[in-house]
């Protein structure tokens, strides 16, 4: 089987400002596709656009707030002139906190950025690939769940919550949008080093206690790293190599949720 590689194919990257999403634009850029990215800091997207556009890949971008009561209009105003084949919803965050300790304005925020607003940039992508149905059954949406969509840990309550709610939302809309050849599909990480895990990897026996649930995790690299997540994202982004696969995850998580 050969990859036909992402070239002629349009793709929009949530959270597209700095960690996973920022590397998902370079990688996907770098496969040939046009990429758009999102999120709300001008200056590192524009950052990212110099960078990107000097390698002489195809990079844009668009600042907006996805927690924003007016983001799906913003959306679709934004599909009309770059309707994306491959829609990758990334933007998350997390608020650690005891399930006894997390207050109304820390669940909101989490649920409101990981499921609502993920729930409806990706149905503004799915209506705008309906709606301009030219470009085949190469059309897919990557939800960005994580290890903890298939098991906890202490302190995780909400963000378990978010994550379990994506990859049913990823089943759900597997089935009502294989009629219209979107396959719909997670990707689940454990712990990588970006912005997001920093504070929580500082610690050092935080840091040692991920490595020791890696069996994979090995001396000179025991923390997952943003370039392991590659394969798997050309993978579910590229038809031509995942076009019977929709409505699962793929789990890189170093054999973490394999115990
Ligand atoms: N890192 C990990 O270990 C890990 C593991 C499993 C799953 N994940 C998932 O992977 C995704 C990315 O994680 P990451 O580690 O790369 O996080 P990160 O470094 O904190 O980056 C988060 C991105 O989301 C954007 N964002 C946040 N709020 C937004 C909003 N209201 N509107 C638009 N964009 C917003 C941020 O940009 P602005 O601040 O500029 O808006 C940033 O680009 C998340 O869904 C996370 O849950 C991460």
């Amino acid at each position: 089987m050969n990859s036909s590689g992402l070239s002629g194919q349009r793709v929009c990257v949530t959270g597209a400002s700095r960690g996973i999403g920022a590397r998902a634009c370079e990688v996907l850029s770098k496969a040939g596709a046009q990429v758009l990215g999102i999120a709300r800091s001008q200056g590192e997207l524009f950052d990212l656009r110099e960078r990107l556009t000097g390698q002489g890949l195809d990079f844009d971008f668009a600042a907006l707030d996805l927690t924003a009561t007016d983001a799906s209009q913003r959306l679709d105003s934004l599909f009309a002139g770059f309707v994306p084949d491959v829609f990758v919803n990334n933007a998350g965050a997390t608020r650690p906190a005891a399930f006894q300790d997390v207050s109304l304005e820390d669940f909101d925020r989490v649920m409101g950025l990981n499921v609502r607003a993920g729930f409806f940039a990706s149905q503004a992508a799915v209506r705008a690939m309906i709606a301009n149905p030219a470009s085949g059954n190469r059309r897919a949406i990557i939800h960005l769940g994580s290890m903890l969509g298939e098991v906890a840990l202490p302190g995780r309550s909400v963000y378990a919550a978010t994550k379990h709610a994506m990859l049913g939302l990823t089943k759900a809309m597997a089935l009502d949008l294989a009629a219209h050849g979107i396959r719909v599909n997670a990707l689940g990480p454990t712990y990588i080093e970006t912005p997001l895990t920093e504070p929580l990897l500082n610690d050092p026996a935080f840091r040692q206690f991920v490595s020791d649930r890696m069996p994979l995790s090995v001396p000179d690299r025991p923390i997952g790293q943003l370039q392991d997540l590659d394969g798997a994202l050309l993978f579910l982004a590229d038809s031509s190599l995942s076009g019977l696969v929709t409505g699962t995850s793929v789990v890189v998580d170093g054999g973490w949720t394999a115990q």
